[in-house]
């Protein structure tokens, strides 16, 4: 993600321990130079949410490497408060979060979720209780998800070479088709009608087209594909088309191309190699992200953001996947898609370092091929390729120490 986004809404932001300063680390939270000069470790106070199905089971193994990661670095500490929202909720409470939820949530650094939705309630009476109020109440209209094929894991696409997946879908989150605008009348008549309205701003365009961009100047190969259906949608996406050629005149050292979403779908299957960054609306991005995670080898590995990146409200990191009724409590679900949106999260609030070795204590379990959940082609549980990649990741910091 854009590197000047990551920044803490917590006042007191002090110190990065590095190794050196560890030599004086003596209590949790504290770090003691010479001459008395005591400063506190960073704190994150972060709302967690696990909400349904499977999203119960990744996410206390995601929060589990998230601390152990932010101890090992010396790098900063968690205070936690854990939330039963989600369809348990709602069938006890007749709503999927209190009323005064998002006021609840304000004055966290992040949320940390797991997935919302469940058979006993309708998908659309969950997602439109938790989390999309969440991500438009907050004004997260950043969804960043990368999928990288990682090494070890098969993908579904023959003879695909290592390093020739790796891209990254940015989803607008706020408006498109899931601004919520539209409705439905004339209930059981032969003429009963439905609307749903893709909703686009030059606003809303332009800020989630801009972060794209910057994103794609943070890579190597610097290009940044947007996504449209402009042939079929000549008002909304010829909007989107306009607004992309008029940034991109502002960032002439991105290449860029536009193609449309169907031709998009195909091409990622065919030659994703040719992919960097993409850029596409709420419905377009989510849809994406599905098949590009797939294409990285599972869903269960598929990483995102809803990301506010001017800190006015906190931001919130979960997996791609939702509650994945098929195999809830079975213990099974692959914990890496939550342990990755963790890293993201660290990113986002300022730690890079601890980001990154969460990543390739990942990056190290699927090379190592040994504890792999059923998804990709093992037979661990979800608690034992936690312990997995806890285990390289303490294993990397024995290194950064030594
Ligand atoms: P899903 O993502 O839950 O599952 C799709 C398929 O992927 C299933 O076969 C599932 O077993 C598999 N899968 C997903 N995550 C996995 C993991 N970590 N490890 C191994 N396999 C995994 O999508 P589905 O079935 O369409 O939706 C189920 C429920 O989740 C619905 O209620 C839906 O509304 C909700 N949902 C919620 C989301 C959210 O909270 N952000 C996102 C997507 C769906
Ligand atoms: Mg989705």
């Amino acid at each position: 993600m854009a590197r000047d986004a990551r920044r803490c809404r917590s006042a007191w932001h002090l110190a990065w321990i590095g190794d050196r300063i560890r030599l004086w680390y003596n209590a949790e939270n504290v770090a003691t130079f010479p001459g008395g000069l005591v400063l506190a470790m960073q704190s994150y106070h972060i709302a967690v949410i696990p909400g349904d199905g499977i999203g119960q089971e990744v996410t206390p193994v995601g929060v589990k490497v998230l601390q152990a990661a932010g101890a090992l670095l010396d790098a900063c500490t968690f205070d936690l408060e854990w939330f039963d929202w989600g369809c348990d909720y709602y069938l006890k409470h007749g709503r999927m979060m209190p009323a005064d939820g998002l006021d609840i949530l304000r004055q966290f650094d992040a949320i940390y979720f797991g997935a919302c939705g469940f058979p006993t309630v309708p998908d659309h009476i969950s997602l439109r209780g938790l989390r999309l109020p969440i991500c438009q109440g907050f004004d997260q209209y950043v969804c960043v998800r990368p999928a990288r094929l990682l090494p070890g894991v098969p993908s579904p696409l023959a003879g695909i070479a290592p390093g020739a997946l790796d891209l990254i879908v940015v989803r607008e989150n706020t408006e498109g088709l899931y601004a919520g605008v539209g409705g439905r009348t004339h209930r059981g008549h032969a003429h009963e009608v439905a609307m749903q309205t893709q909703v686009f701003t030059r606003h809303g365009v332009e800020r989630i087209i801009r972060y794209a961009f910057d994103l794609a100047r943070t890579r190597p190969r610097r290009h940044l594909t947007s996504a449209t259906k402009s042939n079929a949608c000549q008002y909304s996406f010829v909007l989107w088309d306009d607004i992309f050629a008029e940034v991109a005149a502002e960032y002439p050292d991105v290449t860029t191309d536009a193609q449309l979403i169907d031709a998009l779908a195909a091409r990622c299957v065919t030659h994703p190699e040719s992919l960097d960054v993409i850029v596409a609306s709420n419905l377009f991005g989510d849809i994406l992200s599905d098949l590009t995670g797939a294409l990285a080898g599972s869903l269960g590995l598929a990483a995102s953001t809803n990301i506010n990146p001017t800190s006015a409200y906190p931001s919130m990191f979960e997996p791609v996947h939702g509650s994945a009724p098929d195999i809830s409590g079975r213990g099974i679900a692959n914990p890496m898609a939550a342990i990755w949106s963790g890293a993201l999260m660290l990113e986002f609030l300022g730690q890079p370092d601890v980001a990154d070795a969460m990543v390739a204590a990942i990056e190290a379990t699927t090379a190592a091929g040994r504890v792999l959940t059923p998804d990709l082609g093992g037979s661990a549980t979800t608690e034992e390729v936690g312990e997995a990649v806890l285990s390289h990741l303490t294993r990397q910091g024995q290194l950064l120490t030594t």
